[in-house]
């Protein structure tokens, strides 16, 4: 019986985390967890509750009495490219968390320790029995850093800005390139530079670029690595 890998994605906004994580996570039989989606959520209940987000200490309490579900989405959502399906104190907030309103106080949320002290040990809860794809931006590097596979996913800027255009455009949303580019490179920043849990390749980490690779070919990529690290480390 080859062991179970907890297996690390992270990278910047665009690089194809959720969507590479969820298809190796598939191929392996293991579970996907979607952090983001957890920062997201608190940064959705404190803009419905006109939490500042320059308030730590309101915004740890509110992290700390928050309760987020991530659940694995019924097939006809997964064939539509749904990837956790999120819950918010028990009501579904999946679509609510993806506007670059939420990405963005999701990120500021972020720079503050405490608050992710709390998602982090929920995060290191979810994953303690190995078998999982979790992505982010921290997963190598604090949440997971025994991880037995950490994956550090690059894609070019332009490409990002461009995916997440596709997107916007998908779901009907009038928004020019130049527009996305700016919400994306401002995220990556913020992500980059904070002094807590930075976005930084873990010297561990396994760099991808798939600016000019599919989901699939990177999956199967990443498949073969954990193919290798469950013979090695079994
Ligand atoms: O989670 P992250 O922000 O890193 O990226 P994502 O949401 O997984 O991917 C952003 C978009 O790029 C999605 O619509 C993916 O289908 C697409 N994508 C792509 O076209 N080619 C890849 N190699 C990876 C992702
Ligand atoms: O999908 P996308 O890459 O655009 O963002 P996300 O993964 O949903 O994360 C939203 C924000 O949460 C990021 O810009 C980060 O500031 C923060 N985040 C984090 O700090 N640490 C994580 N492990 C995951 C997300």
């Amino acid at each position: 019986m080859p062991l179970r890998l907890t297996i690390a994605i992270d990278g910047p906004a665009g690089s194809g985390k959720s969507t590479v994580a969820r298809r190796v996570a598939a191929m392996l039989g293991y579970v996907y967890l979607d952090s983001g989606a957890m920062y997201r959520a608190v940064a959705l209940k404190a803009l419905e509750r006109k939490v500042p987000l320059e308030n730590e200490d309101q915004l740890e309490i509110l992290a700390r009495e928050t309760h987020i579900e991530l659940k694995p989405p019924a097939p006809e959502q997964e064939a539509a490219g749904m990837t956790n399906r999120v819950f918010l104190d028990g009501r579904e907030v999946t679509r609510e968390i993806r506007t670059d309103e939420v990405a963005q106080a999701a990120s500021r949320l972020a720079t503050i320790g405490s608050v992710r002290h709390v998602l982090v040990a929920e995060q290191q809860k979810a994953g303690a029995g190995g078998g999982i794809v979790m992505e982010g931006r921290d997963i190598g590097t604090v949440v997971f850093p025994n991880a037995e596979l950490k994956i550090f996913l690059e894609a070019s800027a332009v490409t990002r800005a461009q995916r997440r255009w596709m997107e916007h455009q998908e779901k009907g949303e009038k928004v020019t390139v130049a527009k996305v580019m700016e919400e994306v490179r401002e995220r990556d920043k913020r992500d980059r530079e904070r002094k807590v849990s930075p976005l930084v390749r873990a010297k561990d980490a396994v760099l991808v670029d798939n600016t000019a690779m599919g989901i699939e070919e990177t999956a199967r990529l990443i498949v073969l690595l954990a193919r290798e690290r469950e013979k090695t480390s079994a």
